[in-house]
């Protein structure tokens, strides 16, 4: 296997064209991304749709066994033979723990590499109209942390620090009292002037000014939250002059938290339009389960306060885990910061408005919470089918690139699709190969016949390739053999027959949609059915076709491409 690489790369301060071009490509490029909470969603839309995206941002108090899971991710990620691009805030080697990270790469032989990037310390003081060195007011600056204030045993010569011409604090929000008094206490005079500069090039940008004196209180009074930056210095009156410089580099003018928010995390996004996954948001927050879950909590104790039935609290749990919303592990259940961020409805880039809007609109919290409370005896709800219909088609939109990579080569034609996800993959497959006919049936759809087998038999034409998708995951077991005998007669000679189901579970995590569709399944049918892949080559055998390929799909499906042996 050819040794994978890691990329140590900037990302600058959050808007996606401050990106290098360096950074943009290998984002285009990498095979997995690992990010933090600095970085933004838009910057991760830019990854290519196959890529594994892994969020390992640090909370308060948990660094250090962050930090080991973060090293272990990242070598055995590149031992797997990936591209690893791990994405940190503005540039990897300042303040990033990127020095760490290069380090710990070298001393265990993994290739590696850093991208420089933007940094906040120099991005947030251009962002609010501040220069750091100006030929009048400044001839040196020095860039600081704000962690160090709190320490007694601080190692910075505050001495030093208050006759510098200008200084810049990055993470001092908590701190910038005690960096003040350390500063006047030192010399510096009270009335220099300061600024703190919120997210900048974010959507939730704002700018506090004031003087030494006054800017811990200023800050305070205008409930500034981290990310921030401070800036203390003569350099700051700039700002009186160039704070009203229009910016091409800002939001949009509707930055207001109204109804679709920006930027869209476009995966949160998807789920929440994915039938059953609105039901699971809805759920969530109707019962302030991201509130509840601050702390580490197994399903157990959460079901118990909440008088819910385990098993399903567990699943709804894995669902909201897979779709990046909560962080699960040996000690159950917790809240994601990222997470929390988009969803808390006073948050400039709150999601919670778009999310519950709709939810509201696709999926009434009924079945579900009926499921929570009795748990898989609760039988059927004519609602829920619509949901899984849903949830059927949204998996199969999320697999088709993935289907058509790994079937490269332009498959033999006229193809012709049978089941879920037609219009995507047509699309699809016309940007790819012009040339080739795809043409779709989906006995699924509501008002559907529900008959895969009458589907295919209505023509004399003949195809190259018949692909079933999602179909043994809808239909019923005793409709799949007619419906395969059916295929087989309508192939060429020579023609394939791939299937990509979640019948059969992969041996790679589960997507959200995956685990949605069978949450589906589970509230509609009360259990859970499975297609063993032995069962299916015996089907194949009676039709005269075998298995020639099997693979996994990133999502947790399988696809399996059979022909005659
Ligand atoms: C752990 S440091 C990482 C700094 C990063 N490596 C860099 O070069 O920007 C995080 C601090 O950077 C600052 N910061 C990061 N992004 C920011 C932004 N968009 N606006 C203002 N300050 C920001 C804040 O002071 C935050 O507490």
């Amino acid at each position: 296997m050819t040794p994978g690489k890691v990329y140590l790369v900037g990302a600058g301060p959050g808007h996606p064209e401050l990106l290098t071009v360096k950074a943009a490509k290998l984002l285009e490029v990498g095979d997995v991304i690992i990010y933090d909470r600095l970085v933004q969603e838009e910057i991760l839309a830019l990854t290519k749709p196959s890529a594994e995206r892994i969020y390992l941002g640090k909370s308060v108090g948990l660094h250090e066994s962050r930090q080991e899971e973060i090293f272990d991710v990242l070598v055995r990620k590149a031992r797997e033979g990936k591209i690893v691009v791990r994405l940190k805030g503005g540039d990897p080697f300042l303040f990033g723990r990127g020095g760490e990270e290069a380090e710990y790469l070298a001393d265990h032989d993994v290739p590696f590499e850093v991208v420089p990037g933007v940094s906040s310390a120099l991005a947030a003081p251009v962002s609010a109209g501040i220069a750091v060195t100006h030929r009048d007011w400044a001839s040196a600056v020095a860039i600081v942390t704000g962690h160090e204030a709190n320490r007694d045993q601080s190692r910075l010569n505050w001495s030093a620090l208050a006759g510098m011409d200008t200084l810049v604090f990055l993470m001092a929000v908590h701190t910038v009292g005690r960096v003040a008094t350390e500063l006047i206490g030192h010399g510096r005079d009270p009335d220099t002037p300061a600024a703190m500069i919120q997210m900048a090039f974010w959507h939730g940008e704002r700018v506090v000014t004031g003087t030494l004196r006054t800017i811990a209180a200023d800050v305070e009074r205008a409930g500034i939250n981290p990310p921030a930056t401070l800036v203390i210095g003569e350099a700051v009156r700039l700002r009186e002059k160039l704070k009203h410089s229009r910016r091409d580099l800002c939001r949009r003018p509707d930055m207001a938290p109204h109804f679709e928010p920006a930027p869209v995390p476009d995966q949160l996004l998807r789920m929440a339009t994915a039938g059953m996954g609105s039901q699971v948001l809805r759920f969530a927050l109707a019962t302030s389960l991201f509130d509840r879950l601050e702390q580490w909590q197994t399903a157990s104790e959460l079901a118990r306060a909440m008088g819910l039935n385990r098993i399903g609290l567990a699943e709804v749990l894995e669902c909201l885990v897979s779709m990046g919303l909560l962080e699960g592990g040996p000690d159950g259940y917790r809240n994601l910061e990222l997470a929390s961020r988009y969803l808390l409805e006073n948050s400039p880039q709150s999601l919670k408005p778009a999310l519950l809007y709709q939810a509201a609109h696709l999926a009434p919290l009924s079945a579900v919470g009926r499921y929570l409370l009795n748990g898989r005896e609760d039988g059927a709800h004519t609602e829920v089918e619509e949901l899984q219909r849903q949830s059927c088609e949204c998996l199969a939109r999320y697999a088709a690139p993935f289907v058509l990579e790994k079937l490269d080569t332009p498959p033999p034609g006229p193809v012709l699709l049978v089941g879920w996800g037609g219009n995507r993959y047509r699309e699809l497959a016309s940007g790819r190969w012009p040339d080739l006919s795809v043409e779709v049936r989906n006995p699924f759809e509501a008002n559907g016949t529900r008959d895969a087998a009458g589907t295919i038999a209505d023509g004399s034409r003949r195809y190259g390739t018949v692909l079933f998708s999602g179909i043994l995951s809808s239909c019923q077991r005793e409709q799949f053999a007619p419906a395969l005998k059916n295929a087989s007669r309508t192939l060429k000679a020579g023609g394939l027959l791939v299937l990509h189901d979640a019948f059969i579970g992969a041996e790679v995590p589960a997507a959200p949609e995956v685990l949605l569709s069978a949450l589906g399944r589970h509230v509609l049918h009360g259990g859970s059915r499975n297609w063993p892949i032995s069962r299916l080559e015996t089907e194949l055998r009676q039709v005269g076709l075998a298995v020639l390929r099997k693979e996994s799909i990133p999502g947790g499906t399988q696809l399996v491409i059979a022909g005659t042996p």
